[in-house]
């Protein structure tokens, strides 16, 4: 059942398109906030809430790489594994993160820390290999810049 907060919040966002269903990425997007993903119980209260199908909802959620469909950790790290960022070497980037952190790409640290997720372009191309963690964006990625950086997520 979606919380009294994000059903206004929901309402809310419907009131600037000319048909809620328009506000179909919104609504995921608070759900989200709001629980850290977007179970299947929340995608069948959205769809009711925007008179959607659940299958309808499910598209959108299922499409887009940061609207997250299971539990994630406290920080996601999304790498690029586009054409640029494969050619500028994005796999040394993630197997040296992968062994540091004991998980593969779709995994979450056991102890909550970091979600490891692949990614289409980041808009880094010409400073390949990027990756993002949370909202930040990083790209010139080499090796060694990689333990500090992850040093800034607890
Ligand atoms: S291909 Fe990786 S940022 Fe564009």
């Amino acid at each position: 059942m979606l919380s009294e907060k994000e059903r206004e919040e929901i309402l809310e966002e419907t009131k600037l398109y000319p048909f809620p269903k328009a506000a179909c990425i919104d609504a995921l997007k608070i759900v989200q906030h709001h629980r850290g993903w977007i179970s299947d119980e929340a995608i069948a209260d959205i769809a009711s809430e925007l008179s959607m199908s659940k299958d309808e909802v499910d598209g959108v959620a299922s499409f887009y790489t940061r609207l997250y469909r299971k539990p994630v950790g406290r920080n996601v790290i999304l790498i690029c594994d586009s054409v640029s960022c494969m050619i500028m070497g994005y796999e040394s980037i993630y197997d040296y993160i992968s062994k540091k952190l004991g998980i593969k790409f779709g995994e979450t640290t056991s102890d909550g820390r970091f979600t490891l997720i692949p990614n289409t372009c980041l808009g880094d191309c010409d400073h390949a290999p990027a990756l993002m963690i949370n909202n930040d964006h990083y790209n010139n990625l080499s090796i060694e810049k990689i333990d500090s950086m992850l040093e800034k997520y607890q």
